[in-house]
């Protein structure tokens, strides 16, 4: 893995290898995460500030709240960073930052800061995009190699993606509608529970009963997917109860049931039309327990399966540093803008 990269003022060429250090730092949506990776793998400092406890109060992210609280957090969480490491400005190899997809403001605070520290230690930047970073995360601590089929669940996307070189990657399948992280959190909202619904919502389910209530699975050509008629469906449901006492165990089980099995056929025709014998799971509702158990179960199949493990499931900065290490399509212009949609 050796990818010359140029600093800005001396140009003198660096080049990654597995005693690179990458510093990155990530702030697209409700986490500061500042990371240090060596070669792409090693985590030498993991340090996540997150923000769920001020959002809970209004149900969701409010953007302009999120972005003031990742400017108080980000050089407090960039010296822990440093310190957990044992490591100076100088020791590192390289600084990545997020540029998008995320919220606008908050992506700012964080790809500056990277930015800056680029410019101050005189190393190369390297923008990354969050999508592949969710995607990398699955390079931590293991030996994972391309080609590999991805599934890529987040609140903001869902994807099967091939990935055939870290430089070749084609989306072959995504949802219509709501993407899954997305349908979660709604269906959570519909049933009451708090902001973030997705984790409480995937709680309830492991006690409910998968089979209580027969949900549609949208017929969705290819390797598409859609969740919004599944979401109208739940919402039918609870309006049925009217007032009495709901069965929600039940009802956040046979949601989860519907989901994870849908999510699970169309990654197995993936792998199967197209050859390819490992597959990765990425992105938040990566770290949802039944869509993991039943991604995991392709074992049985012969197939190799990768997940990152909780804390690199959902946004951390690690992922992105093994994003700027392993892939190609990075940023590399210090005056990239960040961008909101994919
Ligand atoms: O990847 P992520 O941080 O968001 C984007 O980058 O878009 O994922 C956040 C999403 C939220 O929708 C959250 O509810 C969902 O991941 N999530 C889960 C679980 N943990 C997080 N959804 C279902 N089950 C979980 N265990
Ligand atoms: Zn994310």
């Amino acid at each position: 893995m050796n990818k010359i990269k140029n600093t800005l003022f001396s140009n003198k060429p660096v080049t990654f290898d597995e005693n690179s250090l990458i510093m990155a730092i990530e702030s697209s949506c409700d986490e500061t995460a500042c990371a240090v990776v060596k070669g792409g793998r090693e985590v030498l400092a993991n340090v996540v500030a997150s923000q769920i406890k001020i959002h809970e109060e209004y149900g969701g992210v409010i953007p302009e709240i999120a972005a003031r609280e990742h400017l108080q957090a980000i050089n407090v969480v960039i010296d822990e960073t440093f310190k957990q490491a044992g490591l100076k400005g100088d020791d590192i190899t390289a600084f990545a930052g997020t540029v998008g997809p995320g919220l606008v403001g908050c992506l700012l605070v964080g790809l500056n800061a990277a930015k800056t520290l680029a410019l101050a230690y005189d190393k190369p930047f390297i923008g990354v995009n969050h999508l592949n970073a969710h995607l990398a995360a699955n390079f931590i601590d293991t030996d994972l190699k391309p080609p590999f089929i991805a599934l890529l669940v987040s609140g903001g996307h869902t994807q099967i993606i091939k990935v055939d070189s870290y430089a070749n990657m084609e989306i072959i399948g995504e949802t219509i509608d709501d993407a899954v992280g997305e349908a979660y959190d709604k269906v959570a909202r519909l049933i009451g529970l708090p902001y973030p619904g997705g984790p409480k919502l995937d709680k309830l389910a492991q006690i409910g009963n998968p089979h209580a209530f027969k949900l549609p699975e949208a017929k969705v050509s290819g390797y598409d997917f859609s969740f919004s008629g599944l979401k109208t469906a739940v919402l039918r449901l609870v309006k049925s109860f009217d007032g009495q006492e709901m069965p929600v165990n039940d009802i956040c089980a046979s949601f989860q049931e519907c989901v994870s099995a849908t999510l699970f056929k169309k990654v197995k025709k993936a792998l199967e039309e197209n050859n390819y014998k490992q597959v990765v799971l990425a992105g938040g509702v990566a770290a949802n327990s039944e869509i993991r158990k039943k991604i995991f179960s392709l074992k049985d199949e012969g197939y190799e399966v990768f997940a990152p493990i909780m804390k690199y499931c959902t946004d951390n900065a690690s992922m992105v540093a093994s994003s700027a290490f392993f892939f190609d399509n990075t940023f590399d212009n210090i005056d990239v803008e960040v961008f909101s949609r994919a």
